[in-house]
């Protein structure tokens, strides 16, 4: 009568888990929602946790707390001290933490069957806790290997052309799969040697990737943690972790699909291809070349003097710059002598999704100021001054224009039509495409050389001068 009671208070308590992790999910599809959205999910987390332990009954509640409280404080310092530019490493480190634990669960499930070999684990278990296996194992190096590239380690970020390599997985793959058939066959040891090959898969699938490519990359691998959690909910029979994998492991997909559209490249272009600038497109010189008129922060400020409408393009150089506060400020000022300010966003802008949004909102942007790309782009024509801040792919008219470039059919934000468009960055070198863009040589563009925030900093003085 106690078990049926406590197992319904468990369903109770998993229920109450799952409507909040999807409230939470909801809640993420706004800005103004999404701090509450992530609160929500935290609590359900909490309630699955904590119900989990009290279910199980094996983990002594002090030790429950301790380890609570060490994860819950590691989690909250890294969270803190992140610098925003960090973030998708930051992810990637917690993907791959997730996707150990999943294949760790599996793997102590399936060692806790050895002794009971007259009541065989069933096919069903064995398939779940191999996939947990495998998958997570793999989330696990391969995040590992993604949040080295984008921070940039040497070891990480070597040239790594090895032409046997795609023969090579093949081969590392097919043998996973066959201690996969063991397992189904009803062996439990092949689990470890099936998780350690996916460890090696992890590292050989991502390391060729172009550091670059990561934030997609991140955003599979966070799918990836998802399912391998929803396996490892089959293996251990948990409701709520097959409710969690699941929503990770499709809001992941779906996330990782936006972004490849918004780049107009293809998952396994992505995945299997390499970002390269085409041989034979025009050189920078060839694209720059006397053509390129470059400002200072007194003529901006006085283009800005007469602009009605001002139009605010954000890229990944702002985000290294720093340069929202400022940002902001220049707003401020120019909405005080009646001009009207927005900010172009594209979806690929930066280096993660949303990072513009994120940037922005810190700075206490006002969000209905944000404007998506469809928003904006029939309106550039009747826009005064477009200023482009740290941003150079997202901008590049080449995208329409030249079939054989790397971001050919990658929609763009078409400052070019503004009457003037300012681009703030430090050079005249590529962004992430690593291709010149037309757009600097272009008549009504004017070049205003700086680090974004300086450059952002001098202008705002100059403005209120
Ligand atoms: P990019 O094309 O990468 O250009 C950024 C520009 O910022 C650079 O040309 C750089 O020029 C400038 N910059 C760097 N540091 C700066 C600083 N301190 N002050 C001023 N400028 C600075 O950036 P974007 O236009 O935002 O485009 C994003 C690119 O990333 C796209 O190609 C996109 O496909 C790719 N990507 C994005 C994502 C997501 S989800 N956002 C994911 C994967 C790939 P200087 O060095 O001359 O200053």
């Amino acid at each position: 009568m106690l078990i049926v009671a406590q197992s319904q208070l468990a369903g109770a308590g998993y229920l109450v888990a799952a409507v909040l992790f999807i409230l939470g999910i909801q809640g993420m599809t706004h800005p103004r929602t999404a701090v509450r959205g992530n609160l929500l999910g935290a609590v359900g987390m909490l309630v699955a946790v904590v119900v989990t332990v009290a279910q199980l009954g094996i983990l002594p509640l002090g030790a429950a707390l301790m380890a609570m409280l060490v994860g819950g404080a590691t989690g909250y310092v890294l969270a803190v001290q992140v610098q925003m530019t960090q973030m998708p490493q930051l992810v990637a480190l917690f993907n791959g933490f997730g996707g150990a634990a999943s294949a760790l669960v599996a793997g102590a499930e399936v060692v806790s069957q050895v002794p009971n070999e007259a009541t065989p684990v069933g096919d069903t278990t064995m398939l779940a806790a191999g996939t947990a296996g495998l998958i997570g194992a793999l989330t696990l190096t391969g995040s590992l290997v993604a949040a080295g590239k984008l921070q940039e380690l040497p070891m990480f970020n070597r040239k790594f052309d090895w032409p046997a390599l795609p023969s090579a997985n093949i081969a590392i793959a097919a043998v996973a799969a066959l201690f996969l058939l063991l397992m189904l066959a009803g062996s439990t040891w092949p689990f470890w040697p099936l998780a350690l090959l996916a460890c090696v898969l992890g590292v050989t699938l991502v390391m060729p990737i172009g550091g670059a490519d990561m934030p997609v990359v991140i955003s599979l691998l966070n799918s990836y943690s998802g399912l391998a959690a929803a396996a490892a909910g089959f293996v251990i029979n948990n409701d709520v972790l097959i409710i969690a994998g699941s929503l990770v492991g499709a809001s992941g997909l779906i996330l990782t699909n936006i972004m490849c559209k918004a780049m107009n490249r293809s998952l396994a272009g992505v995945v299997f291809g390499k970002l390269e600038p085409t041989a034979g497109g025009p050189t920078a010189d060839e694209v720059y070349e006397g053509k390129v008129k470059s400002t200072s922060a007194d003529e901006v400020a006085m283009l800005l003097d007469g602009a009605q409408r001002v139009v605010i393009v954000p890229g990944y150089g702002m985000a290294v710059a720093q340069a929202q506060y400022s940002v902001r400020d220049l707003a401020i000022q120019l909405e005080n002598r009646g001009s009207t300010v927005e900010y172009a966003i594209h979806p690929v802008a930066g280096r993660m999704p949303g990072h513009m949004n994120v940037l922005l909102a810190e700075a206490d942007v006002p969000y209905e100021q944000l404007k998506t790309m469809e928003e904006i782009n029939p309106t550039f024509s009747q826009v005064d001054v477009a200023i482009v801040l740290g941003a150079n792919d997202v901008v590049n008219p080449v995208a329409n224009t030249d079939p054989s470039s790397p971001i050919a059919g990658m929609p763009i934000l078409e400052v070019d039509k503004a009457r003037t468009v300012v681009v703030i960055k430090r050079s005249l070198s590529p962004g992430f495409a690593g291709i010149p863009n037309p757009l600097f040589a272009a008549d009504n563009c004017l070049m205003y050389f700086g680090d974004g925030k300086q450059a952002m900093v001098d202008l705002v003085t100059a403005v209120k001068e």
